[in-house]
């Protein structure tokens, strides 16, 4: 045992590590003295990198590696974010299910890395493998961002990119993805009235920001009643992470309220009252509506000179 030992250390001090930079919309690499049996104790790392928007297609013509259970001894490894790391070894025509056979391996992005492994012996004379890679442009208007598709509206793909549009009425938000609407401040100076979420009782658009303000004579009193449907998007754990509807006065504030149960009627005791919303990216929730009525303050007397 304490042998082998030492002849492992006197192997390792052999060992060759390399790191290739490939860059280019195509080329292709070999193991090193391919068409020869490849050498022992290497490693050598390929990484790819094609332009913003593409991603890497690689393929293998030839493959002939030592073949070990789990490719634990001699292999290929191949990395991309986003992507499971695929190992392989072993010989086309005797081992197909390990190799890389007549598969084209693509990246979710525009980086691969191709991870080449040998340990200190090639008794089968295995002679290695010829890879040749592709850049290829990615469809984002294919691809969704957490379930969401890539836009709202219209999403145009162009080689290397991509860029979304709206409807018309809406703009495009500076996510550079949502469309939205402008939400008018309203001041509302009647004794009573109506305020709603855009669009009421049809889904309220992505990125809202609306702030109204109802603001009577001093001495009135406010009070507001939510009506049905009340529904503004929730989470289950925290408190309106991202959509909210907001209520305060000048000494005051109430919520912020979300969810689909429309909170009791709020007697603010103020004659101004300021309601804000807010929206994020995603969703699709029928907003809200507050009815408001005023009384005039009893204790408030008034004088006439
Ligand atoms: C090659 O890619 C690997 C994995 O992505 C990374 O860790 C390594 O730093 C890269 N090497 C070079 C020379 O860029
Ligand atoms: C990597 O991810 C992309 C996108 O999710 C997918 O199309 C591709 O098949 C994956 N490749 C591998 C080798 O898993």
């Amino acid at each position: 045992m304490t042998g082998g030992f030492c002849v492992f250390v006197l192997f390792s001090l052999l060992h060759v590590s390399l790191s290739v930079e490939l860059t280019g919309l195509y080329g292709s690499f070999t193991s090193p003295d391919f068409p020869q049996p490849y050498p022992d104790n290497q490693r050598i790392v390929w990484n790819i990198t094609v332009p913003d928007g593409h991603r890497v297609k690689l393929y293998f013509t030839h493959f002939s590696m030592e073949p070990s259970d789990q490719c634990e001894y001699d292999y290929i490894q191949v990395l991309a974010e986003g992507n499971e790391t695929l190992r392989f070894c072993g010989e086309e025509e005797k081992n197909s299910e390990s190799t890389p056979r007549n598969t084209i391996i693509l990246s979710a992005g525009n980086i691969m890395s191709v991870v080449f492994r040998s340990d200190y012996s090639n008794e089968g004379r295995f002679t290695g493998f010829q890879a040749f890679y592709t850049s290829e442009d990615i469809n984002e208007c294919l691809s969704k961002v957490d379930g969401e598709r890539v836009c709202d509206h219209f999403c145009h793909n162009y080689i290397g990119g991509y860029y979304c549009t709206c409807r018309q009425g809406y703009f495009l938000h500076d996510n550079k993805r949502s469309c939205t609407v402008p939400c008018l401040s309203q001041v509302l100076t009647k004794p009573s009235g109506v305020l709603t979420s855009p669009g009421y009782p049809s889904p309220y658009p992505p990125m809202s920001q609306c702030d109204h303000t109802i603001s009577l004579p001093e001495g009135s009193r406010i009070i507001l009643d939510f009506l049905e449907p009340f529904d503004i998007e929730k989470h289950l754990n925290s408190p309106c992470p991202y959509d909210m509807l907001k209520i305060s006065t000048a000494g005051q504030e109430y919520g912020p309220f979300c969810g689909s149960t429309p909170p009791g009627r709020i007697d603010t005791g103020s004659y101004q009252v300021h309601v804000a919303f807010r929206s994020d990216a995603s969703g699709k929730n029928q907003g809200w509506k507050i009815m408001y009525t005023s009384s005039k303050a009893e204790s408030t007397t008034l004088t006439e000179d």
